[in-house]
């Protein structure tokens, strides 16, 4: 295994009734807070009027950024930026899921240069990303664990590019608040799309074939089975506060670099559905649900196999006596059952709309006109082959 660094400073508040410290957390930071969030469900669920009290009370001045759409736009990125600089902003807070917290964060690092936020982005320039003005977050959506990693991921219409960077620690929140009971009201949809993300994230560093930290796998194994436990009780049981607080504190985990320990290998499904996500506009969590199954199957092989026994022995307590590929399809199997039948996505590119149309774009765009370095390398052709599964 390879030697690593890790150091991820976010404090976070975890539990019910931790924002009495907002004010007291965000005074750290300045005096003139920007608070940005979507398109309204911070307002009827009133955690809005909450946070607004919380702030006035500190005696801060409030300023606000409202529409900030899944998917995010770099328009709206480069509106806050335009905010953070007219306004003298010296703090922001992102109140909502991941598209808000990805957008805040670009937006905070948008304000402290004089180039189009894009270029922070845009894979010609990957403009340095030196500075940026602090950033908390009250999260209201378990699902991409912004919350907890130095990235965010932008769309930019024009150019049907989705792009995004970790630059840790620049990026990451100073504070988050993660209060499960928040996320009651999420949608069943969204609480699926959720889920199948953090299982996502969980498997693109699990899917590994370079020798690993035992203590590490089996971290991600008790990661994915606290999903596949508790995201079932969650749609059954909006207001379930245990089965809400384990997606939440999973999410976080899943993608703040501890379950990485080092690991050089690329994701494979995320760099996929960001082309779809680029083109369609579709939930990021949809399309991962959509393509895992099928990169798992085109990935399977007997250099691979060992990975996928592993997996379905301890993650789906499929019978290890059984023989190994046996056992591998029987994971794939036990993965698509979770995605379709207990989540209740929808399982085909067909079924939401997309088509062969920019096949050949986006696999070209998903391996940079190169290969994608995953769990199997992936070409162009290959992941021209994996959509074509998901038809
Ligand atoms: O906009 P509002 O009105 O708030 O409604 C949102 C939105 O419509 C709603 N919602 C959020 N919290 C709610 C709620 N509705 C009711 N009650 C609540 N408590 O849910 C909808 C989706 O929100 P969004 O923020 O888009 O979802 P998510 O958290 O899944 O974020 C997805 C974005 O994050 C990116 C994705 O690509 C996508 O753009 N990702 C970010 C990552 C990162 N920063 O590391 C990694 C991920 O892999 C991912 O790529
Ligand atoms: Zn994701």
């Amino acid at each position: 295994m390879h030697s690593f660094v890790y150091n991820v400073p976010v404090k976070v508040y975890f539990g019910q009734n931790q924002l009495g410290h907002l004010g007291e957390e965000l005074k750290r930071y300045g005096t003139r807070v920007l608070m940005t969030y979507g398109g309204g469900s911070i307002k009827r669920s009133g955690l809005y009027d909450t946070i607004v009290a919380e702030i006035k009370q500190a005696g801060l001045e409030l300023f606000e950024l409202s529409g900030i759409e899944p998917n995010p736009r770099i328009d709206t990125v480069r509106e806050g930026a335009k905010i953070c600089k007219e306004k003298k902003i010296d703090v922001l807070l992102a109140v909502g899921g991941g598209s808000t917290l990805d957008a805040t964060k670009w937006i905070a690092a948008g304000a402290c240069v004089d180039h189009d936020p894009w270029d922070f982005l845009d894979r010609s320039k990957l403009a340095p990303v030196e500075k940026a003005l602090p950033v908390l977050d009250v999260l209201t959506l378990a699902a991409t664990g912004s919350e907890m990693d130095g990235g965010g991921v932008i769309t930019n219409p024009e150019t049907h590019e989705k792009l995004g960077r970790i630059v840790s620690p620049t990026l990451l929140p100073k504070v988050s608040f993660l209060d499960p009971s928040v996320t009651y009201t999420v949608s069943k949809y969204q609480t699926a799309c959720g889920s199948a993300d953090i299982l996502s994230h969980v498997m693109e560093q699990y899917f590994n074939l370079e020798p690993d930290l035992y203590m590490l796998d089996c971290f991600m194994e008790g990661l994915m089975k606290t999903v596949i436990k508790y995201a079932p009780m969650a749609l059954a049981q909006p207001d379930n506060y245990e089965a809400r607080a384990n997606l939440m504190w999973a999410s976080s985990w899943a993608i703040n670099g501890f379950i990485t320990g080092g690991k050089q290998q690329a994701w494979s499904c995320h760099p996929m559905e960001h082309e779809l996500s680029a083109f369609y506009d579709i939930t990021h969590g949809l399309g991962l649900a959509i393509l895992t199954p099928r990169w798992m199957e085109y990935c399977l092989d007997e250099t691979t196999v060992s990975k996928y026994v592993q997996f379905g022995v301890n993650v789906f307590g499929i019978d290890s006596s059984l023989d190994p590929m046996e056992i591998a399809r029987q994971s794939i199997k036990a993965v698509s059952n979770f995605l379709y039948d207990t989540l209740g996505l929808k399982r085909t590119f067909t079924e939401i709309g997309i088509d062969r149309t920019h096949f050949q774009t986006m696999a070209k765009r998903a391996c940079n006109n190169g290969t994608l370095p995953g769990f199997k390398p992936l070409k162009q052709s290959d992941i021209e082959k994996i959509f074509e599964m998901c038809l």
